[in-house]
């Protein structure tokens, strides 16, 4: 049995990766904050029963939680296969507007948490296991009031060529920059179509798609893949 840390199952992407995990007979450790409605939801689409998924409660924003997740991890599992870190918050404020508070909140969340996450799952991670880290493509190029979310999610692509150096050979570290994903759930802001080369937003699919890629590629790491229908080429 294959064993899967997922942070952000409560979230529009994340929920779906679990799923996605579940059916292709992972067992799954996925984590929320806010969302208990969402992760509710999240169990009862898990058709197995919950007996292959394990939810905790966890601010990843906050370093002390992360160890708790740790241990709470290791009350259940030995090991670790795959790590995907998706749990991310999409910021938005003025520049001039922006408090020292606010900006830790969102580099704790957004980089800080990876960093640790990766720093104290790795030694139960197994040989040949993958870690995925979510950027995004507003990380390749910047958006006007977006700016702690661009450089976090920027930090995301250099976090993941710094320590797939630090845990080559033996654990891989990739990265999705997705751009715009369609989803169920009510999007406020929707990037225009005229932005898009492709001319159509990205499926949950294009991503499920670039993971897998990614977990059976053994010759991959450091790497960070766009998956935004070109939007970073313009
Ligand atoms: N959707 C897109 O089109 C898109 C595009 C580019 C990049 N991305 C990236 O892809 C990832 C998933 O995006 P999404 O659209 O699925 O986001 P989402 O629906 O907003 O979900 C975000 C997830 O992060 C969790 N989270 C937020 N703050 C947290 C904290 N302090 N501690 C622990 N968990 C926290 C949320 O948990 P709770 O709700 O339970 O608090 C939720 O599970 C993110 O990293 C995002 O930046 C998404």
């Amino acid at each position: 049995m294959k064993i899967a840390l997922v942070t952000g199952g409560s979230g529009k992407i994340g929920s779906k990766i679990v799923l996605h995990l579940l059916n292709e007979g992972y067992e799954v450790v996925t984590t929320y904050f806010h969302s208990e409605n969402k992760i509710e939801q999240l169990l009862k689409l898990n058709s197995n029963s919950s007996k292959n998924l394990f939810l905790v409660k966890c601010d990843l924003s906050n370093k002390a939680e992360i160890d708790d997740l740790l241990n709470q991890f290791k009350t259940k599992y030995n090991s670790l296969d795959l790590m995907i870190n998706c749990a991310g918050i999409f910021h938005k404020n003025e520049f001039e507007k922006i408090d020292e508070h606010e900006y830790d909140y969102v580099m704790n969340i957004n980089l800080k948490s990876v960093y640790f996450l990766v720093q104290k799952f790795q030694s139960l991670m197994s040989e040949n296991s993958v870690i995925i880290n979510f950027s995004s493509v507003g990380g390749i190029i910047p958006w006007k009031n977006r700016s702690l979310y661009h450089i976090s999610k920027a930090g995301i692509i250099a976090l993941t060529r710094s320590l797939a150096l630090e845990l080559a050979p033996k654990i891989r570290v990739v990265s999705i920059a997705p751009g715009f994903i369609e989803t169920d759930s009510e999007i406020d802001e929707k990037m225009p179509l005229s932005k898009i080369p492709l001319r159509r937003y990205g499926k949950i699919e294009n991503i499920l798609q670039t993971i897998d890629f990614l977990i059976k590629n053994d010759y991959l790491t450091g790497i960070t893949i766009p998956v935004d229908g070109g939007r970073s080429i313009i």
